[in-house]
C-alpha cells in the first residue's frame, strides 16, 4: 500500500533501524523497489528526483502516478518522496501528485539564504501535511557538478550549526554530509561515525544519509546504529540495471524486444534493493 514517509520514519525511529529510500527513474525502477521490499519484508521509500523529472521532459505527473500506482498494488509499505528539489515550481507541484514528503535542496546557497528558502518550503509543506527534509553541509557528486568534484567528500555538517538550522527552519529530517558522496559506482566511502553520533545528539530530528551507493554495508550498518534513519540509494540500482542489460544484450545481439532485456535489469535492481534493506535492520 501507499503510506506516508512520516510514518515509515517514525516506525524506524522507534525500532532503531532505518528506511531505505530508492531513486525511481523509470516504471521498472518502481516495480523493482516494490519487489525488493516485498522480498525483504521491509518498507521502502520511492523517491523521484528533480533530475528524473527533467529526464521525463519536466513533467512530474506521469512518473509520479506510475510510482504511486505501483505502491498501491504492492504488499509492501511504500511511500512517495520528491527528492533534491531546487525549483520552487516543482515543490508546489508535489502536493497534487500524492507525495507525502519532499527533500528541499538549498545546500548550494549560503547558510543564511539556505535557512530562508528552507523555512519557506517547510511552511508551505506543513500547511499541506507534507514532511520536509533539507540538507546542511554539502554531499558532493550531484548531477551538474564538475566531474573533478564528483567524489570529493564535500563540506561536513557542523553539529552546532545543524542544531541552529533545524530550530530556524523547522525541518522534519536533516540530510547531513558525513563522508558519503553521490554517484559512486564503487563502495569505497568511509563515514565519520564520531560526527554522526554528535549530529544525532545535537539535532532533534532524524538524520538522512545521501549517496549511500558508495558506502559499504558495514559502514551503513554502523551509521544506522549511530542514528541514521533514512538511507538514500540511487546509483547502485542503475549499476545493477545497466550491468544486467549489457550482459543480456551482449549474449543476445539480435534481440529487439525491450521486455527481454529490461526484465533482467529490473530483477537485478530488485536484488540490490532487498540486499540494502536487509542491512538496514528492517
Ligand atoms: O538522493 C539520492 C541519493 O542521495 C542517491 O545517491 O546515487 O549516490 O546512491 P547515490
Ligand atoms: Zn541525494
Amino acid at each position: 500500500p501507499l503510506v506516508t514517509t512520516a510514518e515509515l520514519i517514525s516506525d524506524a525511529q522507534r525500532a532503531g533501524r532505518a528506511v531505505g529510500a530508492f531513486n525511481v527513474i523509470t516504471l521498472e525502477h518502481a516495480e523493482a523497489i516494490a519487489a525488493g521490499a516485498e522480498e525483504a519484508g521491509a518498507p521502502a521509500i520511492l523517491q523521484i528526483s528533480e533530475n528524473a523529472v527533467k529526464f521525463h521532459g519536466g513533467s512530474l505527473a506521469p512518473i509520479a502516478a506510475a510510482a504511486a500506482a505501483v505502491a498501491r498494488v504492492s504488499s509492501a509499505q511504500l511511500s512517495l518522496h520528491l527528492d533534491h528539489v531546487v525549483s520552487e515550481d516543482l515543490l508546489r507541484a508535489a502536493h497534487p501528485e500524492g507525495f507525502s514528503s519532499v527533500m528541499f535542496d538549498a545546500s548550494k546557497l549560503t547558510y543564511g539564504d539556505n535557512v530562508k528558502a528552507t523555512a519557506a518550503a517547510v511552511r508551505w509543506g506543513h500547511e499541506r501535511g507534507i514532511y520536509v527534509e533539507a540538507e546542511l553541509g554539502k554531499v558532493g557528486g550531484k548531477e551538474g557538478e564538475k566531474p573533478l568534484d564528483a567524489h570529493a567528500p564535500g563540506v561536513r555538517t557542523d553539529p552546532a550549526e545543524a542544531a541552529a538550522y533545524v530550530a530556524e527552519t523547522g525541518v522534519d529530517a536533516l540530510a547531513v554530509a558525513v563522508g558519503s558522496s553521490h554517484a559512486m559506482t564503487e563502495r569505497t566511502a568511509t563515514l565519520d561515525h564520531d560526527l554522526i553520533g554528535r549530529l544525532r545528539d545535537a539535532v532533534p530530528v532524524p538524520l538522512v544519509l545521501h549517496g549511500s551507493s558508495g558506502v559499504p554495508d558495514t559502514e551503513i550498518a554502523a551509521a544506522v546504529a549511530s542514528g541514521m534513519r533514512k538511507i538514500n540509494v540511487g546509483t547502485a540500482l542503475n549499476t545493477a540495471f545497466t550491468g544486467a542489460v549489457r550482459e543480456w544484450l551482449t549474449a543476445n545481439p539480435a534481440a529487439v524486444d525491450p521486455r527481454k532485456y529490461t526484465a533482467p535489469g529490473r530483477d537485478a535492481m530488485a536484488g540490490t534493493v532487498s540486499r540494502f534493506l536487509r542491512v538496514l535492520g528492517s
